[in-house]
């Protein structure tokens, strides 16, 4: 089998080129960046985490009727998505005071907002991702005002049911941001959730003790932070059972239809001899 054609690597994933016209791979790497890049490391773990916790919220956003990119799992780390533009702003949903809001506005973290509320930033790392306003994101063409509307409405319908979620597992949501893109399918455009939801891009805080449960404990030094990850994966009742990849295919496999499992199992032996071939 040819190599797989890499598509882009980012910070925290890679994307490949996906098996049908449409479709990409989401890789989900170990790799930790914080402040734009200057803070760099590696979560030990996190990748594999990351896409069980982000495949199951996709699912569970689908099943009330989020339109996503997600597609299914494929092993361990990857999974298959629906290829869309991404619209370049950065989604940030507040609902408590934190990290860089705390600091603009000299508001104590923690700090219960009056309601959630919704800032964007222009994705663009080489100006450190600034705030914009629908001003800016209207003269610059980012998106419509329609497309807009459609991105708040689904960004506060997320927050809704993500915030009620964790609560149900003694997590409070207290900011996340999204990445929304277009899709376009016969011959129609429409707006659908991309990237990932994952402690990567979530402030979750355990509700009891406030401990913090995600990336700011890599951004602070606050130590455990592979624990973190798996606390709230094993929360939601998705830790792998067991780290080794190979029983992972085995029970993503037992869950595909009988044709599928077939063509994952030459892909996988397939990858299996690219990886030998590449160690030689
Ligand atoms: N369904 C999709 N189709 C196309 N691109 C996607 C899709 N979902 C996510 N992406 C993009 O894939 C990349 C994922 O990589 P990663 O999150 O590591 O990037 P990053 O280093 O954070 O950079 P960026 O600032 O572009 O997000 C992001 O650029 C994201 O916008
Ligand atoms: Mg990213």
């Amino acid at each position: 089998m040819a190599p797989r054609k890499p598509i882009y690597e980012g910070k925290a994933k890679q994307l490949f080129e996906g098996p049908e016209p449409g479709t990409l791979i989401q890789h989900f790497k170990d790799d930790a960046t914080a402040f734009n890049n200057v803070k760099k490391g590696t979560i030990s773990g996190k990748g594999v985490l990351n896409n069980r916790i982000s495949e199951y919220l996709m699912l569970r956003l689908h099943d009330m009727g989020i339109p996503t990119h997600f597609i299914r799992t494929l092993n361990m780390r990857e999974q298959l998505i629906k290829a869309v533009q991404i619209v370049p702003l950065e989604v940030i949903v507040r609902n408590y005071a934190a990290g860089s809001f705390s600091k603009r506005f000299g508001v104590t973290e923690g700090k219960a907002l009056g309601h959630p509320m919704i800032e964007y930033c222009y994705k663009n790392d080489a100006l450190g991702d600034p705030f914009v306003t629908e001003e800016h994101i209207f003269a610059f063409n980012w998106c419509t005002p329609q497309e807009m509307d459609e991105i708040r409405m689904y960004a506060f319908r997320i927050n809704d049911f993500l915030s009620g979620l964790f609560a149900g597992i003694g997590i409070r949501l207290v900011d996340f941001k999204l990445e929304f893109g277009r899709l376009f399918e016969n011959e129609r455009e429409m707006i659908i959730l991309a990237d990932e939801i994952s402690p990567d891009n979530c402030r979750l805080w355990d509700l009891k003790s406030g401990k913090k449960l995600d990336k700011d404990r890599f951004r602070q030094d606050l130590g455990q932070i592979e624990d973190a990850y798996r606390e709230v994966a094993r929360r939601l009742g998705v830790l792998p059972q067991d780290g080794t990849e190979s029983s992972y295919v085995i029970e993503v496999n037992a869950k595909m239809p009988e044709k599928r499992k077939a063509a994952s199992k030459s892909s996988a032996t397939k990858t299996k001899s690219t990886k030998a071939k590449k160690k030689k």
